[in-house]
């Protein structure tokens, strides 16, 4: 568990924390914007995650970051309470932890009880870049709810979507599932294929020979600024004038009905393609077909670039860029758009060349510092707890 974490938690509170728990980020792979149109998504875990520390209140909820170098403190009636969040000015990285205490809690006794009575003390540090695309987020949400959790003594039924309702409720972001759901379940070496109607998932490994490589466009996004709404609202609005439970049930061959406006049709055809991608996808990835796959990748970041209209320059660049690249055969934006980051599938042994000359044709075309990383499909979220403090 992170050095950083502890030693943030000592600082802040002059004690050694009981309970620490970790959760990674994720890429995901295929299947964007799929999840709340209860499509398929396939995503991996990351090996950069937060890690929470925490040990019982003196009868606040206190929260401190590494990362931001700061702490709040309130007590639980107003830290847990989602209005509190909502004033403007509110620390955003703090609603996040709140919200994951206070909806994991609703599932869980001990924690509410603990946290209603005592409080809580914890300290967050986290190596997944914040605002990046790779959820720093769900990492945030997941590893809070889990330390706090195990702190109580309690492992509530479902931490991913507690996590989720926390981010609708607390931060304002109706996201779908995907990005708790993979920090939680993900296992190493594996893709996840989540079927968002039911939550059945399987794992699909990773093709051996193949690595995934992340490009950081350097824009920021914020998922909470309106277009993330604005595009699920047109998917909810595109299912009801094609009389279907969602988009899951639509079919493209129905997208001429009268009823339809032209910009919720264009929205409709890329999350009806995209599931169908992610599907085929798995296959092809469970095969060891990364041609297949790198094929599926460059049509899925030309929908979400032209119908969906969630892309930017610079990501269309960074896709470019990868693509350009000797030994990548697939590249595509990540996550929900505007900002964030690509990424690339690429032969192993070609991953040490293709990282430094990716960055510099991004620097080269946009001036901007396009940081590249090749990343390992890692293991979901896990907590430990001590009597004498977390190893
Ligand atoms: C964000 C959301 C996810 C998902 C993606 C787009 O990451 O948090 O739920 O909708 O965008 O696929």
């Amino acid at each position: 568990m992170s050095a950083r974490a502890r030693e943030s938690f000592a600082r802040s509170f002059g004690e050694v924390p009981e309970a620490c728990a970790r959760a990674p980020g994720r890429v995901n792979l295929i299947g964007e914007h799929t999840d709340y149109n209860d499509g398929f998504v396939l995503p991996i875990a990351i090996d950069l995650d937060c890690v929470c520390a925490c040990g019982p209140g003196r009868g606040t909820v206190h929260l401190a970051s590494a990362d931001v170098g700061a702490a709040y403190e309130a007590p639980p009636g107003e830290a847990l309470r989602a209005e509190t969040w909502r004033t403007a000015g509110a620390p955003r990285w703090a609603s996040y932890a709140a919200g994951a205490l206070a909806c994991a809690a609703r599932e869980a006794p001990a924690l509410e009880s603990m946290l209603r009575t005592r409080g809580i003390r914890l300290a967050v540090a986290s190596d997944v870049p914040l605002g990046g695309g790779l959820s720093s987020s769900a990492a945030l949400e997941v590893s809070v709810a889990l330390a706090a959790c195990a702190l109580a003594g309690e492992a509530p039924a479902d931490i991913a979507r507690a996590c989720q309702r926390a981010e609708h409720e607390f931060a304002g972001t109706p996201c779908g599932l995907m990005d708790q759901f993979v920090s939680v379940h993900a296992r190493a070496g594996h893709a996840l294929l989540l079927d968002c109607a039911t939550g059945a998932f399987e794992h699909v490994p990773m093709p051996p020979g193949w690595s995934v490589m992340v490009l950081d466009t350097g824009v920021r996004h914020e998922l909470a600024g309106g277009e993330y709404a604005r595009r699920r609202a047109s998917c909810e609005r595109a299912a009801r004038a094609l009389g279907a439970p969602s988009l899951r049930h639509a079919r493209e061959r129905d997208l001429g009905a009268p009823g339809l406006a032209p910009q919720d049709r264009d929205r409709a055809r890329h999350v009806i393609r995209e599931i169908e991608r992610a599907r085929t996808g798995a296959g092809a990835l469970a095969r060891g077909d990364a041609r297949v796959f790198g094929a599926l990748m460059v049509q899925s970041h030309a929908s979400l670039r032209d119908d969906y209209e969630v892309s930017c320059p610079e990501l269309n660049i960074a896709v470019e860029v990868l693509l350009d690249v000797p030994g990548v055969v697939g590249a595509r934006m990540t996550g929900g758009g505007f900002g964030g980051a690509a990424i690339g599938l690429v032969r192993t042994d070609d991953a040490p060349s293709a990282a430094p000359s990716a960055a510099e044709a991004y620097a080269r075309r946009t001036g901007r510092d396009g940081k590249v990383r090749v990343v390992r499909a890692s293991g979901g979220a896990s907590a430990e707890t001590a009597p004498a403090g977390c190893a």
